[in-house]
């Protein structure tokens, strides 16, 4: 026995007579064999001797504490035609391989494929070592979760390296699991050691091969303003996938799939989620194999991928995390949300509350100078707002979304004085300053694209397509990207600016480059916004950075270790914004969801709805305010004050608790037909308090006064409501808490327990 868990079970193991690697977790077990030697055997190519055998999946599920079930390898049991198990191919097609390769018998999804120098697609992956360790190896120029210098002994690390002798190509899998908490991160370098250049065509991130019947695979899917909407059904055979080839994570698909029990729902039934750590194309795929074992798949898109690895070379796929639950859902969500919060967002943000700030997009457009800006300023200041955000117009010549991207020098006829006098103005109102940029752009119409038409991404002799008349900068290029860095610090450096919103507006087409091979663009231009914003993120250390993509384009853990919040979605009326932060939620914690207070009619619905619920939803979030302040009502604007008020009063809660989803529409809480209504609790880690949010989406005649199900409290403890009204753990949890009645549609109620 090599590797050893501690007594409360946590820690990796390899067993040398099982042949099996166990790594144990909190409530979770992930068990890998080693088997097959015959076969390999039966290669009777040279160097085989040692009989080398394959490694295999075993188990991932419920904590065991016994030994490993290696039989669930099922190493013999399949035959071709009657009578011959153990037939090669036969194995290579029913073998359950922890990382599946193609070409060479294997016909489910793979995760390893690669052409030789001739051109030959095949590879074979057998053992060949491991090593465990303390913490966890950083993954270059990629994001991916971390152990801190004070957690080091509480993650803990596993690589297991599988080679393919005739390609010279050396494979290591690593595994990290963090003490509390029941995740596996996973990711897979791919070294040439052999003599000749290969090409990986597809090299993913993670593959899991599971011996479960009749689940359900739940994935988040949607468009532009209505981003992750939770969709639930169940696996049949064949193949499910979903991914995005739009060089973003995007808004139609999200780099996310869950796995489920068909009896699963918030509180109850095993899930086991996978969300992938990067924000550009990706596949995430799921087969339903002629065994009736399910196989899952996660990494890099296959699409217009191909990677060149000359010998001496490797390539390192990004971070896959899987989170098991027996809880059901909610379970899965606060796993991600922990993990999110203590391994992979580094923002010195992170614990704290951030500004309240209010952006002028929806309050002007284009349309804006300091005098407008400093009007909402003033106004918005003596209501407690704390930071202005100017958002897209303050530079080039930019009155529309025609032109000007690149040309990043601020537009004097808007901002007399330029940014520094704007900044100054700023601060002496005691507000802050955030700017908006879009640094991957570049426009047609803009001085540096007539200065250099080559630094737009384009296939050469076609004319790129446009798309919000705009082209993508070749962030593939250093010498583009330290333009990007020198042409942003330059302004970050010109005035005491708090907070920058990294916008995105387009997808990537048209993947030409003038220097980079053209199935090596998506993941190269991914590497270089990373590469963007580590190095502005090293110069302005204390820069409060908020990503955004046309909304949630790209919101998905890659960005999360830059920014510690990203702008969800550009629809900001409250009705659509509870699904929609619901999807989001489901994976990331409230505090990393960018969410306003926006006017009514709602700009992109025409939805009106309450000041209050528009409040009530956006706290739930970063929240700030998206509108032309300067033009509330006495009424309204006693409402921002209100609101501000609970922002101070519940912002730590919401960020630092433990999030429940008591009641959606969503078909996660199979139950929830009868009523259309959202209500969800920040409880606090250590159970003193917790606030009840909910919305009633649709109201009705002669209904009784609903009944929710509280979640997360201390059941021997009393609870009191602000009114003096007093209640047990249990019987907010168990016997539930009767709402009082409420009237209208999409009317919110805010309930805030504490422990007397
Ligand atoms: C898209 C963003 O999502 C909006 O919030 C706004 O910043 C616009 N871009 C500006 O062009």
């Amino acid at each position: 026995m090599t590797g050893k868990c501690d007594k409360d079970l946590f820690g990796i193991e390899y067993n040398n007579e099982s042949r099996c690697f166990t790594l144990q977790m909190e409530h979770s077990t992930y068990i890998m064999g080693l088997a097959g030697a015959d076969i390999m055997a039966q290669t009777g190519s040279e160097g085989m001797a040692e009989r080398r055998e394959y490694l295999g999946h075993v188990y991932y599920g419920k904590k065991l504490r016994s030994g490993a079930p290696r039989t669930l390898l099922r190493e013999k049991e399949y035959s071709y035609m009657d009578g011959k198990p153990g037939d090669k191919c036969t194995f290579m097609d029913g073998f359950p391989f922890e990382y599946s390769f193609g070409g060479t018998g294997d016909f489910r999804p793979n995760s390893l494929e690669v052409r030789n120098a001739d051109g030959f697609l095949g590879c074979e992956l057998t053992y060949r070592g491991y090593r465990i360790f303390d913490g966890k190896k950083k993954l270059e120029g990629l994001p991916a979760t971390f152990s801190k210098p004070g957690d080091t002994p509480d993650v803990k690390t596993l690589e297991i390296d599988l080679e393919d002798t005739a390609l010279g190509l050396v494979v290591t899998l690593s595994y990290s699991i963090f003490r509390g908490l029941d995740v596996v991160a996973r990711s897979v370098r791919v070294s040439n050691e052999g003599e000749q250049a290969v090409i990986l065509e597809k090299c993913l991130s993670a593959c899991i091969e599971l011996p479960w019947e009749n689940r359900e695979i739940v994935t988040l899917s949607g468009s532009w303003a209505r981003e992750r909407s939770i969709d639930r059904r169940p696996i049949g055979h064949g193949r499910v996938e979903v991914g995005s080839k739009r060089g973003i994570s995007s808004h139609q698909e999200h780099p996310f799939l869950a796995i489920c029990s068909e009896d699963a729902g918030e509180k109850c039934g095993e899930v086991l989620g996978m969300s992938f750590v990067y924000s550009g194309s990706f596949t995430a795929e799921v087969e339903r194999t002629q065994h009736d074992a399910l196989r899952a798949g996660m990494g890099i898109s296959g699409y217009n991928f191909s990677w060149k690895l000359a010998p001496g070379e490797a390539f390192q796929a990004p971070e896959v995390l899987l989170v098991y639950s027996s809880d059901g859902f909610g379970g899965m969500s606060r796993t991600f949300h922990d993990l999110f919060r203590k391994h992979l967002i580094r923002s010195p943000y992170l614990h704290k509350k951030r500004p309240i700030l209010i952006n002028n997009w929806e309050a002007t457009y284009f349309d804006f100078n300091k005098e407008k800006l400093l009007e909402i300023a003033r106004v918005a200041k003596s209501a407690g707002i704390e930071m202005l955000v100017m958002d897209d117009g303050w530079f080039g010549r930019r009155s529309s979304d025609n032109s000007s991207l690149g040309d990043w020098v601020v537009n004097e006829e808007k901002l007399p004085g330029g940014m520094k006098a704007l900044a100054d103005e700023i601060n002496a109102l005691g507000m802050e300053l955030g700017v908006w940029f879009e640094p991957e752009m570049i426009c047609p119409d803009s001085d540096l694209y007539r200065a250099h038409p080559d630094w737009a991404l384009a296939i050469p002799g076609r004319r790129p397509s446009e798309c919000r008349s705009q082209f993508v900068l070749d962030l593939t290029r250093p010498e583009v990207r330290d333009y990007v860095v020198t042409i942003v610090s330059g302004i970050l450096e010109s005035a005491n600016i708090a907070y920058v919103k990294w916008d995105m507006n387009r997808p990537l087409t048209d993947l030409g480059s003038a220097e980079t091979p053209g199935g090596e663009i998506l993941h190269r231009y991914m590497l270089g916004v990373y590469e963007l914003q580590e190095r502005i993120l090293d110069r302005f250390p204390s820069l409060l950075l908020e990503n955004c993509t046309s909304g949630g384009g790209r919101f998905d853990p890659g960005m999360l270790y830059y920014s510690p919040q990203i702008w969800c979605s550009d629809d900001t009326d409250a009705i659509e914004r509870l699904s929609i932060q619901e999807g989001t939620t489901l994976i990331y914690p409230p505090s990393t969801v960018g969410a306003h207070v926006s006017i009514c009619p709602n700009h992109i619905v025409g939805r009106t709805t309450s000041f209050d619920t528009r409040g009530v939803v956006a706290l739930a979030g970063t929240f700030g305010y998206e509108l032309d302040i300067t033009k509330l009502s006495e009424e309204e604007m006693a409402g921002v004050r209100r609101q501000v008020e609970q922002y101070h009063a519940y912002n730590d809660l919401i960020r630092e608790g433990d999030f429940y989803r008591i009641c959606s529409m969503s078909p996660l809480s199979k139950n929830k037909t009868d009523r259309p209504s959202y209500a969800w609790m920040s409880v606090a880690g250590d159970k003193s308090e917790a606030l009840l949010s909910y919305v009633q989406v649709r109201g009705g005649a002669n209904l009784r006064s609903e009944v929710l199900y509280l979640a997360g409290l201390d059941p021997d403890a009393v609870y009191q409501l602000p009114d003096g009204r007093q209640f047990g753990g249990d019987e907010l949890m168990y016997a539930g808490f009767v709402m009082d009645k409420i009237w209208g549609d999409g009317a919110p109620s805010l309930y805030h327990f504490v422990r007397v």
